[in-house]
């Protein structure tokens, strides 16, 4: 039998159980769940107005790796969006030329993130791209000086004639670049991957059951949903308590959206500590403690988030399944920039 988790089938899962209930179907074993949905894609999204080309994502590359973008000529997007640690930083907030009042989130699979920033503050990744360069807490480079720069380099006039034939080096460019690359970074095959396609010797039976909690007695599905674990959607669980009010800033009327923010994707998620757009929880027991707390009880908390007053022995089951997220390991080399 096949399941899923929209409430829509719901009434079709329990007229499903009661047929099986009628032949005599034990229900101690676990339904088998609809692995598809959790499939990793076959092709990344680009955008038509601004389509794959390998010329473009080898500039962005080179873009993403080079401080020359910023004023110090010190920070790029790669110091805080590290390779080598699942493409965030491992600090509670990102520090450029100032501390930053967010945690810099992992840029996996941001193809199909629709608004970036953790308020989706954000159209689209091209309108991201430019924003850390000139922001004067980031990397503190004015527009004009980022172009007079890269356009002083031969190996970038050469580099951005290739991808977008004649013509001045502009901020647009720059921007369509960046965001080309940016979709290249996608989350690598994990132990849970090959469980899904059918290898059951993949992943510990203490994940499996980790898994099934996750579908269902914790629920956490309904927000990490899909085979990035995240509904690209924001929620308050009762974690902020700052000043920091999230996706309300945008919609100031609505109670819903205060403390709201994205739905992280969990691919990684055990290799990139310290978690939430504030950092301010440090281990994935301390995450696991907030849920089966049931953090802050207000008004804007989303309904799917109550005490789950899980036992230890839940906690550390829906951790080993946290794990098998864990990607193979795999090293990504910076790319050669151009002489100056
Ligand atoms: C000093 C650290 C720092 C640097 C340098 C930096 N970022 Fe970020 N980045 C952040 C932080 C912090 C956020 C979260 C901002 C927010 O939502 O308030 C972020 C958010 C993003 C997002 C949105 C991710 C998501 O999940 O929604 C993208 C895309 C991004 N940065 C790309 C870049 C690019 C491209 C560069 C280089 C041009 C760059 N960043 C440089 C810290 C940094
Ligand atoms: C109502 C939607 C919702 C539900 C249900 C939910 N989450 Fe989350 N989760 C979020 C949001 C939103 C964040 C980010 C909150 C923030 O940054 O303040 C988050 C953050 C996390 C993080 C930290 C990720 C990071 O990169 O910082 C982990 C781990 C996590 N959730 C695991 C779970 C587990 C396990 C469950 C079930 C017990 C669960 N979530 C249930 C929406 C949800």
């Amino acid at each position: 039998m096949r399941t899923r988790f929209s409430p829509r089938v719901l009434g079709g899962l329990l007229a499903g159980a009661a047929a099986l209930a009628l032949a005599g179907f034990s229900w101690s074993a676990q339904p088998s769940l609809d692995r598809a949905q959790f499939q990793r894609p076959k092709t990344i999204p680009h955008p038509d107005d601004n389509p794959y080309s390998e010329a473009k994502a080898a500039l962005g590359r080179m873009l993403f790796f080079d401080p020359v973008l910023s004023g110090s000529q010190k920070i790029a997007c790669a110091s805080c969006h590290d390779p080598s640690l699942s493409w965030q930083d491992g600090r509670p907030r990102g520090i450029g030329e100032k501390i930053m009042p967010r945690r810099s989130p992992t840029l996996l699979n941001i193809a199909w993130v629709p608004t970036p920033g953790w308020a989706g503050q954000f159209e689209d990744l091209e309108n991201v791209a430019f924003t850390p360069i000139s922001s004067p807490i980031i990397m503190n480079l004015p527009e004009h000086l980022a172009v007079e720069r890269l356009s002083a380099i031969p190996g970038y006039v050469w580099a951005f004639t290739t991808a977008f034939g004649s013509g001045p080096i502009t901020k647009r460019k720059i921007e369509l670049a960046l965001a080309t690359y940016e979709r290249s970074i996608v989350s690598k095959e994990a132990p849970f991957d090959r469980w899904i396609k059918g290898d059951e010797r993949a992943i510990s039976s203490e994940a499996k059951r980790g898994f099934s909690l996750f579908v269902g007695k914790a629920n956490c599905v309904s927000c990490h949903s899909g085979w990035a674990f995240t509904d690209a959607s924001f929620h308050d669980i009762g974690t902020a308590k700052d000043n920091d009010i999230g996706r309300s800033k945008l919609f100031p009327s609505s109670v819903g959206l205060r403390y709201a923010f994205k739905t992280p994707t969990l691919r990684d998620v055990a290799k990139r500590p310290p978690y939430m757009h504030d950092g301010s929880l440090v281990t994935l027991e301390e995450v696991l403690e907030l849920y089966s707390r049931g953090g802050i009880a207000r008004p804007s908390r989303d309904p799917h988030i109550r005490p789950l007053n899980l036992s230890t022995q839940e906690k550390s089951d829906l951790i080993a399944f946290l794990r098998t997220l864990n990607s193979d390991p795999q090293r990504v080399a910076a790319p050669q920039l151009p002489p100056r």
